[in-house]
């Protein structure tokens, strides 16, 4: 296990802010390659199905422009396999989509595809892709992600994040000791772990502590924060964080 879980930047809403005008700025390329140079470890983008944020060129110019890995998010849609198909991305993360939803609401239900998700993933890790699974904290998805053939699993901290937010902080604890459960459960098949979704400077640290968690895919937040001390400097505090966490 390394000393501290990876941090993947998601630049997703660099693209919201440029298509609130339908123009060319911000490029979410330019923030993933500043946040690259900022010592990100990854590059996280999210390919939705109604292109409200990343788009299919976002995708071609990451690939070309990235050093680091690019985790490509998508739902399990043909429309998506062939795009991860044509770009080999290093990383595939399997989401659950909705149009309604204005983010990742919650994880994907793999225990009720297995079959299908199954012939789904094969061609992506035959094409040498790493397949991550983007699941709730469910020892039941958790065994389903590992028989479908994933290699990772990453594990939806929404809820936790939610529960501190808003002052729930039973809940908040048992939704966090939920992960820790699954992070040492998964872990015990052979999964590697990830964790994200709403993580914050205030809620990152107990999950980053986890022993087991090997990379934090970060997004919404940071890009907020990056409108006030910059992108670079947000991405500091948040590695100082994940550090201090670990240590
Ligand atoms: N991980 C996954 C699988 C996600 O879908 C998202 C949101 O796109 C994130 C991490 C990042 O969440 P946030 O933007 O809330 O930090």
């Amino acid at each position: 296990m390394t000393s501290r879980p990876r941090l993947g930047v998601n630049i997703d809403h660099v693209a919201t802010v440029r298509n609130a005008r339908g123009g060319d700025v911000p490029d979410p390329v330019r923030a993933a390659l500043l946040a690259e140079q900022a010592g990100a470890d990854g590059i996280t983008a999210h390919l939705r199905e109604d292109r409200r944020h990343i788009s299919d060129d976002d995708i071609e110019r990451l690939m070309a422009a990235l050093t680091v890995p690019l985790n490509f998010e998508m739902a399990a849609t043909d429309e998506m396999q062939k795009i991860a198909l044509r770009h080999k991305p290093h990383a595939v993360c399997i989401v659950p989509e909705k149009r309604e939803e204005r983010t990742t609401e919650g994880g994907l239900e793999v225990a009720r595809e297995e079959n299908r998700l199954a012939h789904y993933i094969a061609p992506l890790r035959e094409a040498g892709c790493r397949v991550s699974i983007f699941i709730a904290a469910d020892k039941r998805q958790i065994e389903a992600a590992h028989r479908i053939g994933a290699e990772v699993i990453e594990l939806h901290t929404g809820a936790y994040c939610d529960a501190h937010s808003e002052g729930r902080f039973d809940d908040r604890d048992r939704e966090l000791e939920a992960l820790r459960e699954m992070s040492v459960f998964a872990n015990s098949l052979g999964l590697e772990v990830h964790a994200g979704h709403g993580l914050t400077y205030d809620t990152v640290q107990p999950v980053a502590a986890f022993p087991e968690v090997m990379e934090l895919n970060i997004g919404h937040f940071l890009i907020g924060e990056a409108i006030f001390r910059g992108l670079t400097p947000a991405i500091h505090e948040m590695q100082r964080l994940i550090e201090e966490a670990r240590a």
